[in-house]
């Protein structure tokens, strides 16, 4: 496993569309592992793969520790009501700011062995599916921040 560097805002990459993962090769399950690593080192709570510079649709979250969700093609297929929090990214350290997200959040992805599967959550870990999801989009958290704020 490897530490990637991770790009930072103003890098061109951060705002391509990410292609699709055909096919569960050696390679994105080597890509998979490098990015759990590279998330934890840094200290953050989800990392998707155009931050390490590859354009594929793959994201990796851990909002508590030791429960690592890796969600290759993700597509948000429910969400419900409103939260008004903080939010950061590894790619703009040490800012934050208030954005507005779905209160809850229902995304359908594969997994590493090619299995589909959906996930739900609320709260943090519903803030992180729509921040790891707006990556493979090309869309950055400052997007759709209503104002900076101090801290996470
Ligand atoms: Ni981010």
């Amino acid at each position: 496993m490897a530490v990637l560097k991770i790009l930072k805002f103003g890098e061109p990459t951060l705002r391509k569309v990410a292609r699709p993962v055909e096919e569960i090769t050696p390679r994105i399950i080597t890509l998979l592992d490098d990015m759990i690593e590279t998330m934890r080192a840094a200290g953050g709570c989800g990392l998707a793969a155009p931050q390490v510079g590859v354009l594929r649709r793959i994201a990796v979250i851990e909002v508590e520790d030791g429960v690592v969700y890796e969600l290759i093609n993700p597509k948000i297929i429910a969400f419900a009501g409103e939260q008004k929090e903080s939010e950061g990214c590894l790619s703009n350290p040490g800012e934050y700011g208030i954005t507005k997200r779905p209160k809850a959040v229902t995304v359908r992805a594969t997994d590493r062995h090619g299995k589909e599967y959906e996930l739900s959550g609320t709260d943090l870990l519903a803030r992180a599916i729509c921040h790891e999801c707006d990556h493979l989009d090309g869309k950055l958290y400052t997007d759709v921040q209503i104002r900076a704020c101090k801290k996470g």
